[in-house]
């Protein structure tokens, strides 16, 4: 069963807590079993010739085995319980882990509110199956087992009648098996999509909020919960229908005991002793018998769960991992361009977003994309990052193909402000060191060029300024500046701004160019923009268009010679 292996695959480091953890579960199994025995002992001695020393040398072992029964109840419960919450971090680490090596293709197909039910809400139960469940099945075994034996040793005939209904426990299972799976499953997938659409409304409540869609939202999440409903009503009506036979089934052992036993001991085939074992034994069956459905189901649940993570597990990441990757740099005095693109295509689906790219740029220079709404600027900054690989041609990146290159290295040189620029709910100062380690000097270089001195100095708080949801208490030039700082302070060879500086004012652009010259002379930027002020600042301009290089040159080489790009600029004036 791949799940099993799954699970077995998080136990590998803890090999000797595991060993340590069945052995208690032997131990404790072995005292439980005993235990019905002694009574048969001590009243079949009370029914022949026992003696005081006889009883009082069987309390003794009672209390004795009681004792060290507790004893080993007590280490296993907690050995148990520090391996639940062992596995549950390591689970969840290792798929948070996952989460983030995926690109933005996984998270089109899979919502947020989807991947948080599946790493928060539905792990907790899995990993208290991972540990606590198994063991307990073990135990659950053990002890089916165990008394089986020993209620062979006492009457084989009323043992194999008393048990049939073990057997007719798991032809049930057999038969509701398949059905309990799927309904559990459109159960679960009900659960994220109620979670997918709280978090899709209240991230977008400011666009919910001003075009009065509350309404809609609100039929919506009605729509989903009553899903979810139905799906849970469904799935209960099944539970509740195998608990009742799990339940009727171990008690029927006890009416054969009963019926059976009773005329076995009158017709003197047993003793009253063994009678008295026998209904006793079957009292520690039932347990174990009802505990025994519980956890086919539970398991069965826990599938579903492991099944829901495999899923995530299986999907491929939007970048493969290269076996020996090299670092790169690039030799001193070495006038090898710092990124080449050699006829690079690339396409979301169908349809080509970038069609044979090729140009270099060289260390220190300033490069402009321009080019219509989707024309491919974004996707090439992005190309740039490694979010995804080029279908043809190649990306060099100090004159080695990216995808040989160790990747965190790169992105580590690389200084990226996205369109949108993502800002978290957090300090200002968080938000732009971002975990990274920095001096006093740098931030303050950062801040300056990026040109938040005089922002911060309105904040009551200064840097430590929350600035809630996404930076939601910040203006659209506030946050591009925050996440322009967040990039500086990288101390990037490269910066790639994505239409970075689109909400800053002509004057506040120009001070930051200026800035950048002074403060980070030799850093290459590429930068993508619709902006004349902006695309003036360039060395040279590459336009694009529906994909492809469409021109390249000086701005005014090509306000000179290329029409793509006059018409570009007068439609820019236009909108001015
Ligand atoms: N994640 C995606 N999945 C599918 N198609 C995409 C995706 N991102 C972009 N595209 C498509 O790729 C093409 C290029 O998009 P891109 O964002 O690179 O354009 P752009 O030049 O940056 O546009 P803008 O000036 O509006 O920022 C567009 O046709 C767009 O619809
Ligand atoms: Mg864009």
């Amino acid at each position: 069963m791949n799940q099993f292996k799954w699970i077995i695959n998080f136990w590998r480091p803890y090999k000797l807590k595991a060993l340590l953890i069945m052995a208690l579960t032997f131990a404790y199994g072995g005292f439980a079993i005993c235990y019905p025995l002694i009574f048969k002992y001590i009243i079949d001695g009370l029914n022949t010739d026992f003696n005081a020393g006889g009883i009082t040398k069987f309390v003794l072992i009672l209390f004795a085995s009681g004792a060290l029964m507790a004893l080993t109840y007590i280490n296993l419960q907690r050995n148990r319980l520090v391996m639940n919450l062992t596995l549950e971090r390591d689970i969840r680490n290792k798929t948070f882990d996952l989460l983030t090596r995926f690109g933005t293709s996984f998270y089109q197909k899979f919502g947020t509110g989807d991947i948080v039910t599946r790493l928060m809400d539905e792990l907790e139960q899995l990993c208290h199956l991972s540990s606590s469940g198994i063991f307990r099945l073990v135990q659950v075994w053990l002890t089916i087992i165990f008394t089986i034996c020993v209620l062979m040793a006492l009457n084989v005939k009323l043992t194999l009648l008393s048990t049939l209904p073990l057997i007719l426990v798991f032809a049930f299972y057999i038969v509701c098996d398949h059905d309990f799976f799927a309904k559990n499953r459109a159960m679960r997938d009900a659960v994220s999509a109620v979670n997918d659409a709280i978090e899709t409304c209240f991230s977008g409540i400011q666009v919910v909020k001003s075009y009065c869609t509350e309404d809609y939202q609100r039929k919506y999440f009605d729509r989903v919960m009553e899903k979810r409903r139905d799906s849970e009503l469904v799935l209960l009506a099944l539970e509740q229908k195998m608990e009742f036979i799990y339940g009727f089934m171990s008690q029927v052992g006890m009416f054969v005991i009963v019926f059976y036993g009773g005329l076995m001991v009158l017709n003197n085939e047993i003793t009253l002793g063994s009678f008295v074992a026998f209904s006793n034994y079957i009292m520690v069956l039932a347990g174990p018998l009802m505990e025994l459905g519980w956890f086919l189901t539970s398991f069965r649940k826990g599938f579903v769960t492991i099944d829901r993570l495999m899923e995530i597990e299986n999907e491929k990441p939007a970048v493969a991992k290269c076996a020996n990757p090299i670092e790169p740099a690039l030799a001193p005095g070495s006038n090898m361009p710092l990124i080449k693109l050699c006829g690079a295509s690339f396409s979301y689906g169908d349809d080509f977003a970038l069609k044979q790219i090729s140009f270099e740029i060289s260390r220190g220079e300033k490069i402009a994309i321009a080019g219509s709404f989707g024309s491919g600027k974004s996707t090439l900054l992005k190309l740039m990052m490694r979010f995804f690989d080029v279908d043809s041609g190649a990306i060099e990146f100090f004159g080695e193909n990216i995808i040989n290159l160790n990747l965190k290295s790169v992105r580590d040189k690389i200084g990226y402000v996205p369109q949108d620029c993502y800002l978290f709910s957090d300090t200002i100062m968080e938000n732009i060191a971002f975990g990274r380690s920095h001096s006093e000097t740098e931030l303050a270089c950062a801040l300056e060029t990026a040109q938040l001195n005089d922002t911060i100095t309105t904040f009551r708080r200064g840097l430590n300024e929350e600035i809630g949801i996404r930076g939601l208490s910040l203006s659209g030039g506030q946050k591009q500046r925050v996440s322009i700082a967040r990039a500086l302070l990288k101390s990037p060879e490269i910066l790639l701004l994505d239409d970075a500086t689109s909400s800053l004012d002509n004057k506040t652009e120009d001070l930051f160019w200026d800035k950048l010259e002074a403060n980070y002379g030799k850093v290459s930027v590429i930068f993508a923009s619709h902006r004349l002020n902006t695309i003036k600042r360039a060395d040279r301009v590459l336009v694009l268009s529906e994909g492809k290089l469409a021109e390249g040159g000086t701005f005014e080489e090509l306000m000179q010679n290329s029409e793509i790009f006059k018409k570009l600029i007068q439609s820019e004036k236009n909108n001015q």
